[in-house]
């Protein structure tokens, strides 16, 4: 457990929101810049001091591109300073064939653009075969993989010590959906969520926020229950800051896998 200095303040609330579709006109996010600008309205009087938005690319889905995705952040950037917050970049992978050749090729947009992180999404139905050993090659091109939301994975819900195991023996990271917590992905995903807290499996949550209105319906109730679940790791809250705001940080920072550490 990463141990705080004595004597720091604990900031409740504050969240540098590692996963999100702040970005408009990308995704299945914000679809206008006026989107944009209320969620981030709200996202900072939620406490939010910044997004590292990561719009999802997807082929087939969501045909987005490191290029496409810088040029909408130059044009979204001074709306989202405006309202108070930091603005950082990085993307949301699908895990499929391409992702690996992006990988072999160092052509990956990362957590923060210049760190070894990236944001990577596994099939929320099955997961394919040798799902790990993908992972792996992922690490020895030079990536370290943040799996979102692992908890929503049917295939993790299905066996979720195995797949835990599995993801651990390949040093992944994995984030929470702050969602997941209270329901909003279903029943499995929050029964999944609430066992990975207790194992001390996260080293981030984030909002994965898409709309305004997800601010108010997910930001204030997840934190407080994950405040409850990590409180009974007495953890409490300087728990919820290592992962909402302290290991985002470690992260844009690029810093050490052992800097990470679990809360
Ligand atoms: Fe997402």
């Amino acid at each position: 457990m990463l141990r705080r200095p004595a004597g720091r303040a604990v900031i409740d609330g504050a969240v540098l929101d590692l996963h999100n579709h702040v970005l408009f006109g990308l995704d299945d996010g914000c679809r206008t810049l006026e989107e944009s600008q209320a969620l981030c309205a709200r996202a900072r009087a939620a406490g939010h001091v910044g997004f590292v938005a990561t719009p999802h690319i997807r082929p087939g889905m969501f045909e987005n591109d490191p290029a496409g995705i810088l040029r909408r952040r130059d044009e979204a950037r001074a709306t989202v300073e405006a309202e108070g917050l930091e603005l950082h970049l990085g993307a949301e992978y699908y895990f499929c064939p391409e992702l690996l050749d992006g990988a072999r090729q160092r052509a990956l947009l990362t957590l923060g653009e210049t760190s070894r992180f990236v944001l990577v999404e596994l099939p929320t139905t099955r997961l394919p075969v040798r799902y790990d050993e993908v992972l792996y090659e992922i690490r020895l091109a030079g990536y370290v993989p943040v799996i979102a939301h692992p908890e929503r994975a049917q295939g993790l819900q299905d066996d979720l010590p195995k797949v835990l195991g599995a993801l651990r023996q390949v040093e992944v990271l994995l984030q929470l959906d702050l969602g997941s917590l209270i329901g909003h992905y279903g029943r499995g995903a929050k029964k999944a969520a609430e066992e990975l807290v207790k194992r001390g499996a996260y080293h981030v949550a984030a909002g994965d926020l898409h709309r305004p209105d997800d601010v108010k319906a997910i930001i204030p109730p997840a934190l407080a229950r994950l405040a409850k679940l990590l409180g009974k790791r007495k953890v409490g809250p300087e728990g919820v800051r290592t992962l909402t705001l302290d290991n985002p940080r470690r992260i844009l920072a690029d810093a050490p896998l052992t800097d990470l550490v679990p809360v």
